[in-house]
């Protein structure tokens, strides 16, 4: 638990000017005219403020309308007029304070979801764009997270935090001059009680800070266990791990529960030294007051007007402790969202472009995941695909593969050695152009959520509909899509239809002939079908690799018979090479070995 805890550690964040200048990115976000919305919007806060500031000083005068100073004692003289007038105050004073709250609220929100939307775009387009490392890095679960509580937290930063964290400072300052004007004695003792409540409340903010951080960190490893879980049920029930994913689930619920507790009683604790200090400095004040109002030097409606601010200035200023958790929080949101937006994109922008229609060579190809840095998965690998010809490369499962096909579509680079097209490195070439030559049938097909039409034309966004229908009718797709009540336009992926291992495959296939690619990339593509479809797709497959190049990866003797090179592979080498006929010339050849056996490669090659 512990090791997952460190690697999740969200870096610490302290308003410094690093720190800053990240958020003030997001202020790029805000067209021109919605800064302009936004200044005004804060202009309509601090006249909101400005009435609420007055509201004080309103019940005083209304107290000294009711009540009339006879030589330091007091004496009820009402005064109607006086107290009908200054209700009427009070009403102006209230719509004024709606009337603004309301334009400043609907202002901001609608600022900061301009603002959000922008942010939200690029972060999407930046995750989209990543290298396969950073997939490698961040779990499906954190990189939601960027997108649900990060942006949220920015979202309520903006329209509600930053406000109550101006309003606060207004009423603050605009409360401490008024209290200073009303009665300098008295605010002088008011304002020796203020720093130590600061120093006080600062020291406390770090400490819960910090606690809250780590809930949230807590927080967010809960949500990856649920979301690991419910997304690999099947493999929880099939091996009865219900038990394991509980207790693992339960133990972080106790610590999340144990955090949580600890926090609560720190802000427990934080609140009650507000109250502490609040009251204490109120009662202390009152009883200074009223020994002022009773020597006659101070009205009794100041007092009371002077009591108020003061409850106004120590709720503020024990309300900006929250808000200054708050706002730190976004700082830390703000920077993981704009790390990810600034991180470096794969795309490469080169003008280079190249049609592939020349050979495509490995070079002393050397590879190992980032994961596992230390063994390489391909050592030394030299071979090639010839120009419109069909390579196949086989192996034992686990001898390299898929991998070699990553590094063909460039979604790793090798750690040294290069691959060539003719003579170009690919990856000088413009990697938009470079891939939107190729087509892969991948060894594990995922369908998006969507019809099975949409999942077709993923391949060819183009396309027309009857060329749709071509393509499903040559991977053999056409019998079972109108089998289905919904026909093409049935729903497939998390929320559709649940598709087989074989029907998926054929959708795949659909989408790699409708995009007629230059190189055609197919791992294990018929592997989960009967061989009776597999007779079919097969040759449809063989049309469609007709003039082309392709690479095609399979256990079975009678896909990679006919191809015009075959690559042996052996952990993550190449063992040989040839034609079928060649290699099966071989005395004591793998390939040849495999063939007479007439067993299934896999298991000659992992025997
Ligand atoms: N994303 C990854 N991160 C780390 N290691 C990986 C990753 N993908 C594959 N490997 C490792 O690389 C090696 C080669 O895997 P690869 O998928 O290329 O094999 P393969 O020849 O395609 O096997 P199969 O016939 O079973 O599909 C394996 O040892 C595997 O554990
Ligand atoms: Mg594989």
């Amino acid at each position: 638990m512990a090791s997952r805890r460190t690697d999740r550690e969200i870096p610490k964040l302290k308003l410094n000017r690093e720190n800053l200048k990240k958020s003030v990115r997001l202020f790029r976000y805000m067209s021109k005219s919605n800064r302009w919305l936004f200044a005004l919007g804060t202009l309509f806060l601090a006249i909101s403020a400005g009435a609420s500031i007055l509201f004080p000083k309103l019940l005083g005068n209304m107290m000294d309308g009711v009540f009339v100073y006879q030589n330091g004692g007091v004496s009820t003289a009402p005064s109607t007029e006086r107290i009908q007038e200054i209700a009427r105050y009070f009403i102006i004073l209230f719509a004024v304070q709606a009337i603004f709250s309301f334009l400043r609220i609907s202002l901001y929100v609608r600022v900061t979801e301009d603002m959000t939307k922008g942010l939200r775009t690029d972060l999407f387009k930046s995750v989209v764009s990543q290298n396969m490392h950073f997939f490698g890095e961040n779990r499906t679960g954190e990189i939601l997270s960027r997108f649900s509580a990060d942006i949220a937290q920015i979202q309520d930063t903006f329209t509600t935090n930053l406000a109550f964290f101006i309003r606060q400072i207004l009423i603050m300052f605009a409360g401490i001059i008024l209290i200073f004007t009303s009665s300098p004695e008295l605010a002088l003792y008011m304002v020796s009680t203020i720093p130590v409540v600061v120093v006080i409340a600062l020291f406390f903010g770090k400490f819960i800070r910090k606690i809250s951080k780590e809930v949230q960190d807590i927080t967010a490893q809960n949500n990856v266990i649920v979301e690991e879980t419910t997304s690999g049920i099947i493999n929880v029930k099939a091996f009865t791990n219900e038990t394991f994913e509980t207790d693992r689930y339960t133990e972080n619920a106790e610590f999340l529960k144990q955090e949580s507790i600890k926090r609560g009683y720190w802000r427990g604790a934080f609140s009650s030294f507000i109250i502490i200090c609040l009251f204490g400095a109120i009662v202390w004040l009152i009883y200074l007051g009223l020994g002022m109002v009773q020597a006659g030097t101070m009205p009794i409606g100041e007092l009371f007007n002077f009591m108020l601010l003061t409850a106004f200035v120590g709720t503020s200023m024990g309300g900006m402790a929250e808000q200054f958790v708050q706002i730190q929080k976004t700082l830390g949101a703000i920077e993981r969202v704009i790390d990810i937006i600034d991180a470096p994109k794969e795309s490469n922008q080169s003008e280079e472009t190249s049609v592939i229609n020349k050979p495509l060579v490995f070079k002393d190809v050397v590879f190992s995941y980032p994961s596992r840095s230390e063994s390489p998965v391909l050592n030394k690998i030299n071979m090639q695909l010839l120009s419109g010809k069909t390579t196949a490369l086989v192996g034992a499962s686990g001898s390299g593969k898929s991998t070699l096909t990553a590094l063909l579509y460039q979604f790793y680079q090798p750690q040294s050695g290069e691959i060539l097209l003719g003579d170009q490195p690919i990856q000088t070439l413009n990697l938009h152009e470079y891939r939107s030559q190729m087509a892969l049938v991948p060894q594990e097909v995922t369908l998006f959520g969507g019809s099975i039409f949409e999942n077709i034309r993923y391949g060819k966004p183009t396309a027309s509909d009857h060329d749709i229908r071509e393509a499903a009718k040559d991977a053999f797709a056409l019998d079972f899509i109108e089998a289905f009540p919904d026909g093409f336009d049935t729903l497939v992926g998390d929320r559709g239809m649940k598709l087989s291992g074989g029907q998926k495959q054929r959708i795949a296939i659909a989408r790699a002939i409708l995009r007629d690619p230059k190189l055609l990339i197919l791992d294990e593509a018929t592997s989960a079908l009967d061989s009776e479809s597999e007779f079919y797709v097969q040759q449809a497959l063989n049309k469609l690799m007709q003039n082309r190049t392709s690479l095609v990866i399979a256990h079975r003797l009678s896909t990679i018979k006919n191809a015009d090179q075959i690559w042996v592979m052996q952990r993550g080498q190449i063992a040989e090479h040839g034609t079928h006929t060649e290699l099966v010339a071989k005395a004591d050849g793998l390939y040849k070995q495999m063939v007479e056996r007439q067993l299934d490669p896999s298991d000659f090659f992992n025997s």
